[in-house]
């Protein structure tokens, strides 16, 4: 593995999660022997505007049931588990970082959806399939620790299908200038790369990608955040949520993260693009 990768994996590893997650869901008055996928939402979805995204995306996608969908960059393997539970899909996960599998893992077994989810090891820059895989690729918020864009987008459009869809809700350079660090993907500039919506349109083209929806979601994600900060304010942290992966500097990740929305440091994209 890489030096990067490397780091990559470092930044997300925390190292005792899975019992982490469990004491958390307990402390919340939940029986962890009967869970439902939307228990684990707060902490599974780790993206801007969490379950509300992906269940607003995957309406954006119109997946019908029985699709073969690869999750790229899967995480705990929230989205997964959503598209299999509510969308009838067929989901592979794939992520860099060995915890995140293994917890996605006994998230599914834990929610009875073993069948329907399958999570793995490995590098979105060398994606551990064949060609023309996968009926629909997914992704969220993983590609802000990839530096080689064209690589990525090109491994998402050879593991898929002819006329095969690409979703994706993420984080792109705004024109403000560098966000402020530290942010979820990343304690300093190392590990972070940010590319233009503008440059990323490009990259889809010339991988043979057409676009068929393309949505500038960063006012909606504003006003997630100022909804968050509120309750926050109101009844203080909950034992389940995102600080449970984000480590010491939590909170100025994520006041960061709602600042450099608020200055056009980033921009969010929700997109749905055809192979052709
Ligand atoms: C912010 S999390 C998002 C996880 C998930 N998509 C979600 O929305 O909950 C970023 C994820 O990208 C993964 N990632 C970063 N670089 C990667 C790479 N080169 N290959 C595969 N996964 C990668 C990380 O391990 C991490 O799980």
């Amino acid at each position: 593995m890489s030096e990067i990768l490397k780091s990559v994996e470092d930044h997300y590893e925390v190292r005792g999660l899975l019992d982490a997650i469990l004491d958390a869901l307990r402390a919340t008055g939940k029986d962890t022997n009967a869970l439902q996928p939307i228990d684990l939402a707060p902490v599974d979805e780790f993206h801007v505007r969490g379950r509300e995204a992906t269940i607003e995306l995957a309406a954006l996608a119109r997946l019908p049931p029985n699709l073969h969908v690869l999750d790229v960059g899967c995480g705990l393997g929230g989205s997964a588990r959503y598209l299999a539970s509510a969308h009838g899909c067929q989901m592979t996960g794939v992520d860099l970082t060995h915890e995140y599998i293994e917890v996605a893992t006994a998230l599914a077994k834990l929610v009875g959806l073993s069948a329907a989810v399958t999570f793995q090891q490995g590098s979105a820059l060398d994606l551990p399939f064949n060609d023309n895989s996968f009926d629909v690729a997914w992704t969220e918020h993983a590609q802000m620790n990839i530096e080689d864009k064209i690589r990525f987008y090109g491994e998402i459009a050879r593991v898929l299908k002819p006329k095969g869809t690409f979703v994706f809700h993420d984080v792109f350079q705004g024109p403000s200038g560098a966000p402020h660090f530290p942010v979820p993907w990343a304690e300093q500039t190392s590990i972070s790369f940010l590319a233009t919506p503008e440059r990323v349109r490009q990259i889809l083209d010339e991988a043979g990608f057409q676009i068929i929806h393309w949505i500038d979601a960063t006012p909606p994600a504003i006003t997630w955040f100022d909804g968050a900060i509120e309750r926050l304010r109101t009844t203080g942290p909950l034992p389940l949520g995102l600080h449970l992966l984000m480590g010491k500097t939590s909170q100025l990740k994520f006041t960061n993260q709602m600042q450099n929305l608020k200055e056009n440091r980033v921009v969010m994209i929700q997109a749905v693009v055809r192979k052709t």
